[in-house]
């Protein structure tokens, strides 16, 4: 794959894929602005060559058409702020008006194009669609990681049409962070694995159980895993169609001699509330009809003990019900033991790098990634579609 490093940049049009899909609030004000923050190097290093930069990105999931609360000009303020330098914004991703714009570019001028997912044609990866935007620049340059598991035109269809096309800053970091540190790791290589369900990280797991050393399981996932091993979760949230899934795991794991841990205790609470009367229990006290909602205090000691002497560690899913404060302990637990560790530690996006920056480890581990499904991906096994392309192009 081709870096952008290698390509001749100078005064030339660079349309750049990132992705701006920001958390925003009600009032459409960004909430996080982590992702914007993470393509600075790449905007300093082209406009520092005075290349014509034509960012574009995605927003949310409209249906193919204009939604006013998934315009991307807030993302463009916010980066003009960032960068006290102004960042024009176009209403469209194609046609004149963008094509106008572009023509009025000065070197080292910025300009943001609207939602790409406002055309369905996008999402779809329609050769035509791909086609209009490639004709906007002289070079294609992908730093969307965590929209490069989407088989979509401005991630992947592009690529054969635009004249040149290299990876991003932020793209190679993360898929090099990935290959080197998690794929050909340091050992003792421990997951740890939490969140809602088994059946969205299925893949993951079982791709993971071919090469970590250990795996931690916690967050509601963990409920079933339990419930398989015959305890009474109670109230607990378990998927009762992936409990023989589970079971299959516990067993492989056990057949490629990995040590999975499961919580041994538990704080559970009698409503989903933050407000609601808690305890901790051990699996056996679980009181009728109350919840799991965080891993106890001895499971904490058990996890952070196993992780402070694991030598690389990755992080996918929260261990409790984080957006709680009252249950957020064990997450902040694992995460604080993670940055303590003598270790590589990785924590995959969505919501664990939402929590890693809540329990205010971001800068103490050695990488989070901007990636939810991205990450994913990776930790299934497959490679992203957008790197694909690169490397084909
Ligand atoms: C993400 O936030 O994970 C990426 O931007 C991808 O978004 P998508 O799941 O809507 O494709």
């Amino acid at each position: 794959m081709k870096s952008v490093r290698d390509i001749s940049v100078e005064s030339k049009k660079i349309f750049v894929r990132v992705d701006y899909n920001l958390p925003m609030d009600d009032q459409g004000n960004i909430t996080d602005d982590n992702r914007i923050r993470q393509t600075l190097d790449l905007i300093h290093y082209l406009t520092a060559r005075h290349a014509k930069i034509i960012l574009a990105s995605h927003l949310g999931r409209p249906k193919g058409k204009y939604e006013e609360r998934l315009s991307l000009a807030p993302a463009a303020a916010r980066l003009s702020e960032i960068l006290g330098q102004k960042v024009r914004f176009v209403k469209d991703c194609i046609g004149p008006e963008v094509e106008q714009q572009i023509k009025t570019m000065k070197n080292g001028d910025i300009l943001m194009l609207e939602n790409l997912r406002f055309y369905p044609e996008e999402k779809s990866n329609d050769a035509g669609f791909a086609e209009k935007l490639a004709s906007l620049c002289d070079v294609y340059v992908n730093n969307a990681f965590a929209v490069s598991h989407r088989d979509q035109a401005s991630v992947t269809g592009i690529v054969a049409h635009a004249p040149e096309s290299a990876a991003g800053f932020l793209l190679e970091k993360e898929v090099r962070t990935y290959y080197d540190r998690v794929e050909n790791p340091q050992r003792p290589l421990m997951a740890v694995i939490g969140g809602a369900k088994v059946s969205g990280k299925l893949a993951a797991l079982e791709n993971m159980l071919q090469f970590v050393d250990q795996m931690l399981i916690g967050g509601a996932m963990a409920n079933t895993f339990l419930r398989s091993q015959g305890v009474d979760t109670k109230g607990s949230r378990v998927e009762k169609d992936q409990q023989e899934t589970a079971a299959r795991i516990m067993e492989k794991a056990g057949e490629n001699g990995i040590d999975l841990m499961l919580p041994r205790d538990l704080v559970v609470a009698g409503a989903f509330d933050q407000n609601a009367p808690k305890k901790t229990v051990s699996l056996d006290a679980i009181p009728d009809e109350w919840m799991a909602m965080d891993i106890g205090p001895k499971t904490i000691d058990q996890f952070c003990a196993a992780i402070g002497k694991a030598k690389t560690i990755v992080w996918n899913g929260p261990m409790g019900v984080f957006e709680m404060p009252a249950f957020m302990e064990g997450t902040c637990a694992v995460g604080r033991a993670m940055a303590d560790a003598d270790a590589v530690s990785i924590v995959g996006g969505g919501d664990t790098g939402l929590a890693a920056r809540e329990c205010g480890i971001v800068d103490e581990v050695t990488h989070v990634s901007t990636g939810g499904g991205a990450f994913l991906h990776l930790m299934e096994g497959k490679k992203l579609p957008g790197v694909a392309a690169l490397e084909k192009a």
